[in-house]
């Protein structure tokens, strides 16, 4: 059956047709699309919305509920750290809570032979992360774990960027885990009961002006 011509369709007793024929008339054949684009429509709303709600709910996990925004440590004060050459350069560098772990990407391009690793919990970070280290190819290991699981016996270096109420209790589990000698880097913020071997600065995240806090694990006293 040949297809009618749009204006022997809609032509009416008068033989006149008006835009409004003509329109439905062109819904009418091609109702398939109009399913398909709704279908399209729903879907895009569906994986907007999902998505929408995992990021929400993963900021409420971390940054509400737990208090440690996944924000990255900042330029200066990484740079700092790599200048003033506070960390070994062979060795395991560990970065407690790497975020997407682009403090020990740059410690990595600086010349640093690592391993490196970081261990992070919240999924997307830990996922933007795992794509640059693809990207890029550095040999910086994220992991998905709280970071108590992390070999601090085997680290030459930490580093932290950590919210201050949580370093007490992030303070002793390095000094009871770690070797002698590790070197600890705060940044921003310092370990309470830590004596700094020396306080740089740099500009950070919560202040122009924020400090840079190099320890070493000293002997336990018993
Ligand atoms: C402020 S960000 C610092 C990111 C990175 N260290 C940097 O300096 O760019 C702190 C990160 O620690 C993570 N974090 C907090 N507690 C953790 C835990 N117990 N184990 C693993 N990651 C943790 C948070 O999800 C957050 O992404």
């Amino acid at each position: 059956m040949s297809r009618p011509c749009i204006n022997e369709a809609t032509r009416g007793s008068t033989g006149r047709f008006s835009v409004s024929d003509d329109l439905r008339f062109y819904l009418a054949y091609n109702l398939h699309m109009i399913y398909f684009l709704w279908f399209v429509l729903i879907a895009l709303i569906v994986s907007t919305t999902t998505s929408l709600a995992l990021i929400l709910n993963e900021t409420w996990r971390i940054t509400i509920r737990r208090g440690v925004p996944a924000v990255s440590s900042s330029w200066p004060v990484v740079d700092k750290v790599i200048k003033a050459q506070v960390f070994p350069r062979e060795g395991l560098i560990l970065d407690l809570g790497c975020g997407t772990g682009w403090a020990l990407r740059r410690i990595w391009r600086a010349g640093y032979n690592g391993p490196f690793i970081g261990y992070e919990t919240a999924l997307l970070p830990y996922l933007v992360g795992r794509s640059w280290n693809w990207i890029t190819r550095a040999p910086v290991k994220i992991v998905r774990q709280d970071f108590s699981a992390a070999p601090f016996e085997k680290a030459k270096g930490i580093y932290l960027f950590l919210l201050p109420r949580m370093l007490p209790e992030v303070g002793k589990m390095i000094a009871t885990k770690s070797r002698v000698g590790t070197v600890v880097v705060s940044a921003e913020f310092a370990i309470p009961g830590w004596e700094a071997e020396k306080v740089l600065e740099a500009r950070g995240v919560t202040a122009r002006q924020a400090k840079i806090h190099v320890y070493r694990v000293k002997a336990q006293e018993s």
